[in-house]
């Protein structure tokens, strides 16, 4: 795709930003739907927004301690920048229905878990103690119900003997790595 045609896109997290790094190494290659125009994190120390300085992407911080004056404020940043298209990667908050409705089918969310199991947080350790076969991630439309939106595209992992939360963790990341790049090509193709 050429650069014009390209969808301003802005990255939400929270905190390591693997996620957010792999979206950014998509989004310089040609057949990138989206353009990764601004980071956005509720925390000002997140290790992702390093990201922000390396590819010199613009980011935002955002105090959700007043979640009703954040995401106005980050609305009007959102409509300045014309962006088009969210991508959550380890955002850790959950957004107002009325933000959400201002993007509606707008904002994709990454889950480290083959939904609909396992909703919400600690996704591995919840499968490994109920002796699950398999974990895996989710990408998925933002809805406000929290992770029960229509699902893009989803693999499964295989749980091991001994497997750990910490070597599920890793596995799940490896496969999220793969997935969140083929959902976008999925859902603009
Ligand atoms: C990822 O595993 C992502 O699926 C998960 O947080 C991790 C962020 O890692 N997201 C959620 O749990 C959302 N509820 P990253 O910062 O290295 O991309």
């Amino acid at each position: 795709m050429t650069g014009l045609k390209k969808i301003k896109t802005a990255v939400f997290i929270s905190g390591r930003g693997s996620n957010l790094h792999n979206l950014i190494k998509f989004f310089k290659t040609k057949k990138s739907p989206i353009l990764i125009d601004l980071i956005v994190s509720n925390k000002k120390d997140a290790i992702g927004l390093k990201y922000a300085k390396k590819y010199k992407i613009k980011k935002k911080i955002i105090n959700y301690k007043d979640q009703k004056n954040a995401e106005k404020n980050l609305l009007l940043t959102l409509k300045k920048r014309k962006i088009k298209f969210i991508c959550l990667a380890g955002f850790m908050k959950i957004l107002s229905s009325s933000f959400i409705k201002r993007f509606k089918e707008k904002i994709v969310n990454i889950h480290p878990s083959f939904l609909p199991k396992y909703k919400g947080l600690n996704t591995s350790v919840r499968a490994l103690s109920n002796n699950e076969k398999f974990s895996g991630c989710t990408v998925h439309y933002v809805t406000s119900k929290l992770d029960s939106g229509k699902i893009i595209m989803q693999k499964k992992v295989k749980i091991v003997k001994n497997e750990t939360s910490i070597s599920l963790d890793k596995k799940i990341i490896k496969e999220e790595h793969k997935l969140y790049p083929a959902a976008i090509l999925k859902i603009f193709n």
